[in-house]
């Protein structure tokens, strides 16, 4: 037997229900590139992309980290000084949690990694959005957990319903995860959404991990931290990252904050056994969390205020061309966008983008990777560029859907 047939080098069947719609769709524009096309990439939430830079004084204190050498482990929960700034800054935006009950993470991706890796065993269920960000049912499908979907509904601005939520729930039920604001449908949940939630959670005895990586990024009204609308008797893991509202997705530098961390002792000593066997996250960008929690009010103003115009124009441009609509997003910088399928002739989500990259050099991603029905002509618009070059592109996707009509 050839060497390289040998049954030695066969994926590990649990690779087999991982799927990362968001970059897998690349390699279908990467071969439009190698014909010497010009792809406009609407797919990926990486700011710096598009021209966003991380506060001056994060970049700053990472770069005079590196210079006086601070370039070995740092303890594997974090530094002393960035856990008790990230626990302080909880504390005055409502959250309950101590410097013991921080630890910071290769950005949010292993904080969610690490306490489903410590929770779950097979076979356990976790309670997720759909449409939702692909990396928690990566997750669950790596440790042969089982991901159990709760609709998010368009009609009703993608909020969730709580009594499916708890319709859904078994005695395998371990985790309800919440991301708000969410990827991809960018909407808030308002304090009463945020109350029933928790109330599930006390009532099933569910711990909730609520991602919160955009909770800067919103439009017009205030974001509510889950944890704090808890009492003393729901255990709560908030997830957050220099990634979006730092603008600094390449530090893989996060967080996660246990809320009520008294109520599961064992799972918090199994957090910490996960966190020393993988030593330490990155340490030069943990020397510039203290500053991060201290962040002056204008670079978050100015960050909005150019998401806004942004936001403007690709709400009213899509909701103009026949055909295509969206909703109207009050967090990060994401909309589902809508193709109607009755009047235009693609037969799922996913044929409508391809096609929309192959003619016009456009690379949204189809509503189904996140886990909509591909009958229903979702998908997911990153509005970060600015406004000349989002025009450009609403107005080829006008062209686009008129030559079909
Ligand atoms: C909801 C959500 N959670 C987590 C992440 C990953 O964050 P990080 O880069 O900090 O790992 C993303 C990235 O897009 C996200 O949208």
């Amino acid at each position: 037997m050839p060497y390289s047939n040998s049954p030695v080098f066969i994926p590990a069947q649990r690779v087999e229900n991982y799927h990362y719609a968001i970059r897998n769709i690349v390699s279908n524009a990467r071969h439009l590139e190698k014909q010497g096309k010009k792809v406009t990439y609407l797919n990926i939430g990486d700011p710096i992309l598009y021209g966003f830079q991380p506060p001056e004084e994060l970049v700053e204190s990472t770069v005079l980290a590196l210079r006086q050498g601070h370039n070995g482990y740092s303890p594997s929960c974090g530094k002393n000084d960035a856990v008790e700034a990230i626990a302080a800054n909880a504390h005055s935006r409502g959250i309950s949690t101590s410097p013991e009950d921080i630890i910071v993470t290769f950005g949010a991706s292993e904080a969610a990694d690490l306490v489903c890796t410590a929770m779950l065993n097979p076979g356990d269920e976790v309670l997720c959005p759909s449409p939702g960000y692909p990396l928690y049912n990566a997750i669950i499908a790596k440790l042969n957990a089982r991901e159990v979907q709760y609709r998010l509904d368009p009609e009703n601005n993608w909020h969730p319903d709580p009594d499916e939520i708890a319709s859904k729930i078994s005695s395998r039920t371990k985790i309800l995860v919440v991301i708000n604001p969410n990827n991809p449908t960018g909407e808030l949940y308002p304090p009463e959404l945020l109350r029933e939630l928790v109330e599930i959670a006390r009532r099933y005895r569910l711990l909730i991990i609520t991602d919160e990586v955009y909770h800067k990024l919103v439009y017009d009204e205030k974001h509510i931290p889950l944890a704090s609308m808890a009492e003393d008797d729901v255990a709560i893991i908030t997830i957050d990252s220099f990634s979006k509202n730092y603008m600094a997705p390449g530090w893989r530098t996060g967080w996660l904050a246990i809320t009520n961390s008294r109520l599961i002792p064992d799972v918090r000593l199994a957090f910490i056994k996960l966190a020393d066997a993988r030593l330490c996250a990155p340490t030069a960008p943990q020397h510039a969390i203290k500053a991060a929690m201290n962040l002056r009010k204008d670079y978050i103003q100015n960050v909005m205020k150019r998401l806004k115009a942004q936001r403007e124009v690709t709400v009213n441009m899509f909701n103009d061309i026949p055909g295509i609509s969206c909703n109207n997003p009050k967090g990060a910088f994401y909309v589902m966008g809508k193709v109607d399928l009755d009047i235009l002739p693609f037969k799922t989500d996913e044929e409508f983008v391809l096609k929309l990259l192959q003619e016009k050099q456009i690379l949204f991603v189809h509503g189904s990777g996140f886990g909509t029905d591909p009958g229903q002509g979702f998908f997911r618009v990153v509005f970060l560029p600015d406004t000349t070059t989002l025009k450009k592109v609403y107005n080829d996707l006008d062209d686009f859907v008129r030559q079909y009509q």
